[in-house]
């Protein structure tokens, strides 16, 4: 069997290889990436070969069964032929289906979980948590030499929204719930989740209106772009605070900038923006109620991703049913 690993970090590309090859016993992996669409400083980039050095030097080196990648280019749908499924290294598969040359009826499967939730939801309670801990104004005081308590608000009026309960937004709104924080989550159709207030569908705007912290946990797809707008902003409580772990494209930057800057929301946390990295002179960068980080809410880990898109590989050629399977009509 033969799997190929198309992402544009030539290390991460070796990593995944030598992962599957350990869990795999009968296949061989190699990495591939068109000329041009490597990360900064490659080791290898050159077209239609394996830019690593595990190569297994087959007969065809442009057929495989299985691949795995993030934001695969178009040349390579165009040259590794005989896909049987594509695995994206990521929870979300935005980058996948952006590609117009992905095949129509090629399978793909999202990674589930494997390490991220743990990742996301601590990185969302060390968020909420300093938030409700006025931990940025006592640094304030410190750089002021000021002495003064600040009494929290009462918990039970700091609502946390948790907007989508899939794997990782689950994890979140457990987390925080088991925090003492008033959590609610919406979805679109009703989900149940212990200690969660749960609002779906219409319910958009009353679910808004609770969260003094509104969390995006949704995946981008043709109905959540651009979906946080000013209209969307206006729904939260005066002074209230976004963090989006989720993706840039469901913010329109300048109706986020222009709510930072009216005081109508308290600040935002941003892991993940429209381009990334964030271009250089980027509002954001600078903006005092900003706080940046570059796309590391839930890191990929590799081993343990491989060994879960190992395990699927291995019911796949066993005619099993597996999950992570992404309808293509709802785009996650
Ligand atoms: C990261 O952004 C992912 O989709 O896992």
């Amino acid at each position: 069997m033969r799997v190929a690993v198309t992402h544009p970090n030539a290390e991460t590309r070796a990593r995944w290889c030598a992962e599957i090859e350990a869990r795999l016993p009968d296949a061989r992996a190699f990495g591939w990436m068109p000329a041009g669409s490597e990360d900064a400083a490659p080791a290898a980039a050159h077209a239609s070969s394996a830019t690593n050095a595990r190569a297994p030097g087959p007969a065809n080196p442009l057929s495989a069964d299985y691949a795995i990648g993030w934001r695969p280019a178009g040349a390579f749908f165009r040259s590794v032929r005989g896909l049987k499924a594509f695995f994206s290294t990521g929870a979300g598969v935005d980058h996948v289906l952006d590609e117009p040359s992905y095949p129509a009826d090629l399978p793909l499967i999202r990674l589930e979980d494997a390490g991220m939730a743990q990742q996301m939801a601590e990185y969302c309670s060390y968020e909420v948590i300093r938030l409700y801990h006025h931990r940025a104004r006592y640094a304030a005081q410190q750089r002021a030499g000021t002495w003064h308590e600040i009494q929290p608000v009462p918990r039970e009026n700091f609502g946390v929204g948790v907007l989508g309960l899939g794997v990782l937004g689950t994890a979140v709104a457990r987390s925080l719930a088991g925090f003492g924080y008033p959590v609610r989550g919406y979805a679109r159709s009703p989900r149940e989740v212990a200690g969660v207030s749960g609002f779906s569908g219409d319910a958009l705007p009353a679910f808004l209106s609770g969260c003094q912290v509104l969390i995006l946990m949704v995946p981008l797809t043709a109905q959540t772009t651009d979906m946080v707008d000013r209209r969307l902003l206006a729904l939260l409580p005066a002074g209230a605070h976004l963090v989006n772990v989720a993706r840039g494209g469901l913010v329109v930057e300048e109706d986020l900038l222009a709510a930072l800057d009216s005081g109508r929301l308290g600040g935002a946390t941003l892991d993940v923006f429209r381009r990334e990295p964030l271009p250089a002179g980027h509002a954001f960068w600078t903006h005092p109620k900003v706080r940046i980080t570059p796309h590391v809410a839930a890191i990929t880990l590799v081993a343990e991703s491989a060994r879960q898109v190992a395990d699927k590989i291995d019911r796949l050629e066993r005619g099993l049913p597996v999950s992570g399977v992404v309808e293509r009509g709802r785009g996650y």
